[in-house]
């Protein structure tokens, strides 16, 4: 039987409904303690530089009130270093971000990026903090994340996600081609982004994938069932992957 996969609760739209009136409902760190209750292995938060949903004060509570391992999705800024630093996450998935995205819509340029990237990787690290790379699943990638010295990487998995047919299927091998060679060179491969109950069993059976972060789907799912029977759904759906 191959490993036990993680799952990360990605608890981010939480705070997108709270926003979307102010106040405190509903609450995030709520979210990630039904989570952890129904069968998370960690929980995910993204802290972008615009606090369009997970704010400074959500960190703070994630931190003091929950007992999972938080991996704490940050752009490579001073500004997000900082708060790492002062926070000391378990993990943190470096992210490229843009201020107008609806979402993270593409993985790192670990390739073309790697002196910016390497002054983040080696900060986070030397704290003890361990780090991750999102990035799309190419060879070109992995190895530049295999330069940078990054434990982690998380592949892309919204392209798998959005194709369909014979493209989905091209995709899944490109995913489990890089999770191969992330092994080969020593990173513990991640995956992430757009996977929903149809979607998760193909990516779950990648043998060498370690853990999955979902958020979108799983809070979406949230208001017809629960977040509970979403959670337990889903780690029932990935579990019987393996
Ligand atoms: N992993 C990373 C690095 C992400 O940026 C996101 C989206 O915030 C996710 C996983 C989760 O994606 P989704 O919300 O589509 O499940």
């Amino acid at each position: 039987m191959t490993q036990r996969l993680r799952l990360g609760v990605n608890i981010d739209h939480v705070a997108t409904i709270r926003n979307a009136r102010g106040g405190d409902h509903p609450d995030p760190v709520r979210a990630a303690h039904i989570a952890a209750d129904a069968g998370a292995d960690g929980i995910t938060a993204h802290l972008r530089e615009d606090r369009r949903h997970i704010t400074d004060n959500d960190i703070d509570r994630l931190m003091a009130e929950i007992a999972l391992p938080l991996n704490l999705e940050m752009a490579a800024t001073e500004e997000m270093l900082a708060i790492a630093l002062a926070h000391k996450p378990h993990a943190a998935c470096i992210v490229p971000e843009r201020r107008e995205e609806r979402t993270t819509e593409g993985g790192l340029d670990a390739a073309g990026q790697h002196n910016h990237l390497a002054y983040y990787v080696d900060k986070l690290g030397a704290a003890n903090i361990r780090v991750s790379l999102f990035i799309e699943p190419t060879e070109e990638q992995v190895a530049a994340a295999a330069r940078l010295g990054a434990p982690v990487v998380e592949f892309h998995t919204g392209r798998y996600a959005h194709v369909e047919g014979e493209g989905r299927t091209a995709e899944l091998k490109r995913i489990a081609d890089c999770a191969a060679l992330a092994v080969k060179n020593g990173i513990e491969p991640h995956a992430g982004h757009g996977l929903t109950f149809d979607n998760v069993i193909p990516v779950a059976a990648i043998p060498q994938l370690v853990e999955l972060n979902i958020g979108h789907f799983l809070i979406g799912e949230a208001i017809f069932t629960g977040l509970d029977a979403s959670v337990r759904r889903m780690r029932d759906l990935m579990d019987a992957a393996r």
